[in-house]
This record gives C-alpha cells, sequence and structure tokens, in this order.
C-alpha cells in the first residue's frame, strides 16, 4: 500500500491539472469546490467556482447573501439542492462555529450537505487528516486496481472500497496529496471507457490489467429506466413584458424562475384543459425544447399565449408576475427554462407582434 501510494503520489506531481480550487488550502474555498463538483464536471465547475469566489470570497459572505443571489451564481449547475444545503450550513458555520470553518471530521460531516465523501475532501485537503474518499472515479480506479468486483452500490462492495480508500490515504503519509492524487488517475487515466492503462504509473499493479480484464470492474450497476415526460411551457408577452413565475419551495428546483407550464400526458391532443386560464394562441407549438436530467427525458412544448382579460385570469392568480426582458436576466432560470427563454428572446419580433 505504502509503495502503491508512494507511485501514485509522485505520478500526480507531475501531471496534476492546474485547477482553480487547488491553489487555495481555504476550507471554505475547498467546500465549494466539492459542493459544486458533487455532481458536475470539473470543466463546467471552473468558471462557476471563480465566479462564486469574487461574489463570496468567505463563509460570512456566503451566510449574508439572499437566497436569490445564491441561486443565481448557481445557476446551470443544477442540483440547486446542492447550494440552499450549503447556504443553510454556511450560516450554521456563522451561528454555531462562530465563523470559523469547523475542522473536526465529524462536524464538518454534521454540515448540511456533506457526506462522508466530501467532508474526507475537506478534511484531507484543507486540514491534512487522513480522510478517506470515495466516488465514482476512486471507485472505478479501486476495484480495478485492486480487483473488487461486485456492483459498488451494496453494502459490502462499499465497505471494501471505503477500507481500502482509508488504507492508501494512511500508508501515503500525505492525504492532501494522496486524495487528489486518486481523483485525477480517475480522470485523466482510468477512464470509464478507453482507460489509458499504458500511460498508468500503476499498470504494474493492477490486478484487472495483468489479467486483460478492465473492462469487467467495475461490476456495472443495473441501469434504470428512463422516463419520457411532456410539458408544455406558455410563452405570454403583452408587448414588453413576459410572464414568469416562481418555483414554490418544497419542490425539485425551488425558488428558481420559469415559464407558466404544466405536465401533460405524453400522447395528448387536447391541451386546452390543461393550460386553462390560458389560451392558446397557435395550434403548432412556437417551438421544442429537449432536456435531459437524471432519468428523465423532458419535451418541453412552449406555445405562444395569453390571459384572456377580466375576472380569475389575471397574472397573479395564474401564480405568475410580468417581467421586462432586463428582470428576467437577473433572476435565475432553471435551465430548461433558460432554454425557452432564449428561444423566445430571438424571436422577439414575433412575441411583441402576434398574428
Ligand atoms: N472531483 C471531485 N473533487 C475534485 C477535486 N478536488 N479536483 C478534481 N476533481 C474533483
Amino acid at each position: 500500500m505504502r509503495r502503491l501510494a508512494r507511485k501514485w503520489m509522485r505520478w500526480f506531481d507531475q501531471h496534476a491539472r492546474d485547477l482553480p480550487w487547488r491553489r487555495t488550502r481555504d476550507p471554505y474555498a475547498v467546500w465549494i469546490s466539492e459542493i459544486m463538483l458533487q455532481q458536475t464536471q470539473v470543466k463546467t465547475v471552473i468558471p462557476y467556482y471563480e465566479r462564486w469566489m469574487r461574489a463570496l470570497p468567505a463563509v460570512a459572505d456566503f451566510a449574508k447573501a439572499r437566497p436569490e443571489r445564491v441561486l443565481k451564481l448557481w445557476e446551470g449547475l443544477g442540483y440547486y439542492r446542492r447550494v440552499r444545503l450549503a447556504h443553510t450550513a454556511a450560516r450554521l458555520i456563522m451561528n454555531q462555529h462562530s465563523g470559523r470553518f469547523p475542522e473536526s471530521f465529524d462536524e464538518v460531516l454534521a454540515l448540511p450537505g456533506v457526506g462522508r465523501y466530501t467532508a474526507g475532501a475537506i478534511c484531507s485537503i484543507a486540514f491534512h487528516q487522513p480522510a478517506p474518499i470515495l466516488d465514482g472515479n476512486v471507485i472505478r480506479v479501486l476495484s480495478r486496481l485492486l480487483g473488487i468486483a461486485g456492483d459498488p452500490r451494496s453494502k459490502a462492495v462499499k465497505t471494501k472500497l471505503w477500507r481500502a480508500a482509508e488504507a492508501l490515504v494512511i500508508a501515503g503519509g500525505e492525504p492532501a496529496r494522496l486524495n487528489q492524487a486518486m481523483m485525477e488517475l480517475g480522470a485523466l487515466i482510468c477512464l470509464p471507457r478507453q482507460p489509458q492503462c499504458p500511460a498508468c504509473p500503476l499498470r504494474r499493479d493492477c490486478f484487472a490489467l495483468r489479467r486483460k480484464r478492465v473492462d469487467e470492474f467495475p461490476t456495472p450497476a443495473p441501469r434504470t429506466a428512463v422516463t419520457q415526460r411532456r410539458f408544455i411551457a406558455l410563452v405570454v408577452s403583452d408587448g414588453a413584458r413576459l410572464l414568469v413565475r416562481r418555483r414554490p419551495a418544497s419542490v425539485v428546483n425551488a425558488g428558481l424562475w420559469e415559464f407558466p407550464n404544466v405536465e401533460v400526458d405524453v400522447n395528448t391532443n387536447n391541451l386546452r384543459p390543461s393550460v386553462a386560464p390560458f389560451k392558446i394562441l397557435a395550434r403548432a407549438p412556437f417551438f421544442r425544447v429537449r432536456h435531459s436530467i437524471t432519468r428523465y427525458r423532458i419535451l418541453l412544448e412552449a406555445y405562444r399565449a395569453e390571459l384572456p382579460a377580466g375576472s380569475a385570469s389575471s397574472a397573479a392568480a395564474a401564480g405568475a408576475a410580468w417581467k421586462t426582458p432586463a428582470q428576467i436576466k437577473r433572476l435565475p432560470f432553471t435551465s430548461a427554462h433558460r432554454k425557452v427563454l432564449r428561444r423566445a428572446n430571438a424571436s422577439s419580433a414575433q412575441l411583441t407582434n402576434p398574428a
């Protein structure tokens, strides 16, 4: 283990990417980067991380920031629950830890939105504690290197993998360097498809490679079925403003903005009852937007529509508000509806001049 860890770290010193969060040991910065990286790729995270650290350079700034501002900084990264939990954690650090980022593993783990992986990453990178990490990348590397078979989501296999990760981080003696070396090998060499085995510093030690069975590890998880969903979005313009609404608390994407919309049966032709009180203005969709999130394949059909004047059909009754393009630009939008907005803006001549 010690020999493996040493080789691994020497390779890391020569091949580590220069990532913005690697230039700091500030636990707040490490935490933000790890939360962003939980479900998002490095190249996507970089500009978000840099913008975030300029806007909210310390945990006190984050704790004080308005939720809308925080969501706007996160807009497009998805999985907004991450940032809501982190916001709660930032306030908790101010109130319960006097504004100092906690250093004990258990206190870090107790922060909302921080699981065992993220706590391990923060404690090893920022505080040099020998805390193991295990994410998708590390699972792949360790299962190949050590020949750990079986569904990595099962308890028994997970336990083996965590033990291996722990043995390595202890044997290495330099937790920040070793853990990041594991992440880096998974990101650059030990790829899911077409791993770059000839360039791997551990090629002579790799259980799977020596048996020419790299493609058998890790054991693939059973596939989850994809589900088709269809939404009708309504683009309502008064010539200068658009009708938009804010998603309520406690639903997915809570607090983000969107066009009024409803989910409809994938096969239905009769949209009128589902979009009431709105009235669709054209038979064909204005345009269509496709969006994939987790196991859902979403088709969003945008229709130009109006709210017939009078009685219960005012914007407020429909749960929506009129906003100018300049106002909309500052609001955090869901990714799917950001696409709708772009398409609607591209056709703004049609919007202000309905047929
Ligand atoms: N993935 C998760 N954490 C990471 C980190 N700190 N650097 C690069 N990739 C990562």
